[in-house]
């Protein structure tokens, strides 16, 4: 016990760690979780700091992104660490795992360290941050520290961060295999999608300014192509292996038939809830690499993340402001933000019965604390992390673009009407979002990582 006055959450519907809730409080000391009861008795805990009411309202751990592009260093003018950290706080996203291609790129332990002490002077969530590797491989690839894992772009990049090439992936996937030295063990995640073929479709489909054509471009079969390629590496090496934005039909077969126990693998909302007729609402504002796809995708998709073979859900936040995206294609960027709108639009389709509350709580807490071996992290018990989100799932609000906090000031999702939004977000105990509002003073602090075993 620490000597800090309590936070007491009352009277919340308590998601609990087996997926049944509970109705009942939460004792919050320090920066855990103390105890969770059906009634606490105020006298039992002493100095009380605060006391939320959580009538009505449904408790459930923070939710932890594996997968977003914070611009900071390099490119502030799109987004920076304090207004990502705060569109984190009013999503219900208590804690982030960041992308190397920022400017300079995190390649070394000198700008991991820059982005980490950036991090701590400003984010209001917790930060955790991918060390990026280039063809050189550098020795900082597997001593960095704390790093979640390796960032492989295969493809859809340009740059020291491509690596697209099978002998110096294989040298990469190689790297760090003896147990008695640094780095063993260490994740590598990739972006799959194959860059030759992109390439050659690139020359083929030139001049076309539709934006749909970007889905034909970088086609299924580029994606399948690559990641078929990182599970044969990461086969032959044994190496943990994560394959981010998973968009295609094609690669969940592929999963459902031959993932490794030591495979993980992520899908964004963006490739559950949006596909190629999104062009034509909100054209280039749809585009992202990996691309949407097609309805029968978006399907299976869906199948492979009820059935467990989709591990986590990841949102690829990577905000370019309005003007970049309403340039025509290809001189649009690709990206969307997420970070604000993910927990409220797979909540709704909780609600809406497509799948349960405890289990998009897996795909988007406890699932992502597992894969990445961040510890205390990912329910509400005892001894964990006070990381908490209150949400109100009676309530439908639509995505306004004023209420935004991505500095990119837009979302994908503008007009869809949405349940389950944040009413407080407690990040290691403090309230960093609270109706409407961001705790500027809040702090959250930089995540572990164990290495598998
Ligand atoms: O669409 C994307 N944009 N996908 C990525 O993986 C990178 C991202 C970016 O950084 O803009």
């Amino acid at each position: 016990m620490t000597d800090r006055p309590a936070l007491l959450i009352r009277n919340a519907q308590i998601l609990l760690p087996d997926g049944t809730f509970l109705q009942g409080d939460v004792w919050i000391d320090g920066d855990r979780i103390h105890r969770v009861a059906p009634e606490i008795d105020a006298t039992d805990v002493g100095e009380i700091a605060r006391e939320i009411d959580a009538t009505g309202l449904t408790l459930l751990p923070g939710a932890i992104d594996p997968q977003v592009h914070f611009r900071e260093p390099g490119l502030e003018y799109k987004e920076d660490l304090r207004t990502a950290s705060h569109a984190c706080a009013k999503g219900g996203v208590t804690s982030f795992l960041e992308m190397p291609n920022t400017k300079p790129l995190t390649t070394t332990q000198a700008t991991l360290q820059d982005k980490l002490d950036r991090a701590a002077s400003k984010c209001v969530v917790n930060y955790g941050f991918f060390i990026g590797a280039t063809a050189e491989g550098l020795p900082d690839l597997l001593t960095a520290n704390p790093v979640c894992g390796i960032k492989i772009f295969m493809g859809s990049m340009h740059g020291d961060l491509l690596v697209d090439e099978e002998p110096v992936l294989d040298r990469l996937f190689g790297m760090g295999q003896d147990p008695d030295r640094p780095g063993h063990g260490r994740l590598i995640a990739v972006h799959a999608e194959n860059q030759a073929r992109i390439r050659q479709r690139r020359e083929q489909f030139a001049g076309i300014t539709d934006p749909a054509i970007h889905s034909q471009i970088q086609d299924n079969q580029a994606a399948l192509e690559a990641t078929q390629l990182a599970l044969k590496l990461s086969r032959k090496h044994r190496r943990r292996l994560h394959i981010l934005h998973m968009s295609t039909g094609d690669e969940a077969i592929l999963m459902r038939q031959e993932k490794p126990a030591w495979v993980t693998c992520e899908v964004t909302p963006q490739h559950l809830l949006l596909d190629v007729g999104a062009y034509e609402t909100i054209g280039t504002f749809a585009q992202m690499n990996p691309p949407l796809r097609s309805p029968e995708d978006c399907a299976i998709l869906w199948q492979a993340l009820l059935d467990g073979v989709i591990d986590f859900i990841a949102t690829d936040h990577a905000p370019h402001t309005l003007e970049e995206k309403a340039q025509p294609y290809p001189n649009s960027p690709s990206g969307m933000p997420g970070v604000q709108t993910s927990l409220p639009l797979m909540l709704t389709q909780a609600a809406q019965g497509r799948c349960t509350v405890a289990q998009v709580m897996q795909w988007m807490s406890s699932n992502v604390a597992r894969g990445f071996g961040i510890p205390n992290k990912g329910a509400i018990a005892p001894g964990l992390d006070a990381d908490l989100v209150l949400v109100d799932l009676k309530t439908y609000r639509p995505v306004l673009r004023e209420e935004m906090l991505s500095k990119c000031g837009w979302s994908p999702f503008e007009g869809w009407n949405l349940t389950g939004w944040p009413v407080y977000t407690i990040v290691g105990g403090q309230v960093a979002y609270e109706q409407g509002q961001i705790n500027e003073a809040a702090r959250g602090r930089a995540l572990t990582f164990e290495p598998a075993t």
